[in-house]
């Protein structure tokens, strides 16, 4: 494809949130020149099946696509894939590609995700030994399935146990390890938790808390997870899930303001005038909790996408949405919605040992969070509680029998 040395906007990073942009720009009438540029060779595409459809091989790479090839030229959005921005000017407004092509910008947005975190311990390079966030890992992973018969998880978040839910249901003998002393616990409460890993433990999941990895062993490929205490897993494969980093290396070199993300304003937009973040790489305001935050999930880079493309049209508008995250394992889908770690009493709604239950996070009788196992309409409604900032009575939240819509 031809492309122009300038361009009204140029989008660095091709994953949800960088297409999203185009997405919202072209769908609000902007018909000024898109470029949307990303490393990776595939064209823009879904994140979340990954883990679970795509690694058990229901879905082909074509259902993993944001929109279908002919989408880009048809509404006029250039398109660089396999290119690697090296450096961003603000003042020249310019960005530069790793092979020397320069494009001048009018806007930049940066959605550069975030980049995963790597085990540094021994034989963290041996073969077998992977991380699970793109389409080319999860490739890899498949290819080597077949001969595996042990899986080593480190990190019990959501990769971990989405990897650990697919790789069961193909027959694997899969055990975690995580260095907290439960599962989930950067995103939700013992409750939840202790549900998830329970439900993992009846499908055969073995976990070891407390615990991380100290090295991996084996003759020229995987064989056995040393953990700290000196305990031996044997695995043909492990997933390393720990988490990721934002990726802030050209915001940090343009000399952007970044604390563990690019910060930014309730419209996205950087401490650079006429650049803004977007999705996983940025920290922004909340309205639904104090402090800022940086959030990892399709609805955020999807939204903070609207808000960032109403701020380029000249509507500038502060972020509203109530975030909402979810995971599938097994038969279980969590769905949560709100900010809840400031939340002062956790309502179980349902029985805690069966689903479809909840729990609901409140702070000053707020309702501020919910996670819902299998509740569909639970989740739908407290989104809309927490929208609302509504209060409504204890009992009512905890008693399964009264239909959550009806208090909003
Ligand atoms: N050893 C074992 N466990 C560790 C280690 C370690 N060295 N370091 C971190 N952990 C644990 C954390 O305690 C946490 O429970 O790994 C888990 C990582 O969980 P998340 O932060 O949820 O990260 P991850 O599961 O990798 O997901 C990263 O990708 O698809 C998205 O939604 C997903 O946004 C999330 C991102």
């Amino acid at each position: 494809m031809d492309l122009r040395t300038s361009y009204d906007v140029v989008i660095v990073g091709a994953g949800h949130a960088g297409a999203a942009l185009a997405i919202a720009l072209r769908q609000k009438g902007f018909s000024g020149s898109i470029l949307l540029i990303g490393d990776e060779p595939a064209l823009p595409y879904e994140r979340p099946p990954l883990s679970k459809d795509y690694l058990l091989g229901k879905i082909g790479a074509e259902h993993l696509l944001i929109r279908p090839a002919e989408f880009w030229p048809e509404n006029k959005v250039d398109l660089a894939v396999r290119c690697a921005v090296q450096e961003l000017d603000p003042d020249r407004r310019r960005v530069t590609l790793s092979d020397g092509r320069h494009f001048s910008f009018g806007w930049c947005v940066l959605a550069a995700g975030g980049k995963v975190r790597r085990l540094a311990c021994d034989g963290a390079e041996l073969g077998g030994v992977h991380t699970l966030r793109n389409v080319s890992d999860v490739e890899h992973i498949r290819d080597e399935l077949d001969a595996t018969s042990q899986v080593a998880v480190v990190g019990a978040g959501y990769i971990g146990l989405e990897f650990a839910a697919a790789a069961c249901e193909l027959g694997k003998r899969v055990t975690v390890i995580e260095t907290q002393q439960r599962v989930l616990s950067r995103v939700t409460s013992p409750v939840i938790s202790r549900f998830v890993e329970e439900e993992h433990i009846r499908r055969g999941v073995s976990f070891h808390f407390g615990q991380g990895v100290r090295a991996f062993r084996g003759e020229g490929a995987l064989q056995e997870a040393i953990l700290d205490d000196g305990t031996a897993i044997p695995a043909q494969m492990a997933i390393c899930g720990i988490g990721i980093d934002a990726e802030t290396r050209l915001a940090e070199q343009a000399g952007l303001a970044c604390d563990q993300g690019v910060l930014v304003d309730s419209c996205f937009r950087t401490s650079a005038p006429d650049i803004l973040a977007i999705g996983d790489c940025s920290r922004h305001p909340n309205p639904f909790a104090d402090g800022l935050w940086r959030l990892e999930s399709v609805q955020h880079a999807q939204d903070s996408a609207a808000t960032a493309a109403d701020a380029i049209i000249g509507n500038a508008l502060p972020y509203a949405q109530v975030p909402t995250f979810w995971s599938q394992q097994y038969d279980m889908r969590l769905q949560s919605a709100g900010l809840s770690m400031a939340a002062d009493e956790i309502i179980v709604r349902g029985e805690t040992g069966s689903t479809p239950f909840s729990a609901i996070y409140t702070r000053e009788g707020k309702v501020i969070g919910i996670d819902a196992i299998n509740a569909p309409r639970d989740f739908m409604a407290a989104r809309k509680l927490i929208k609302q900032g509504a209060s409504p009575d204890r009992d009512s939240l905890r008693d399964p029998g009264i239909p959550l819509r009806s208090l909003t």
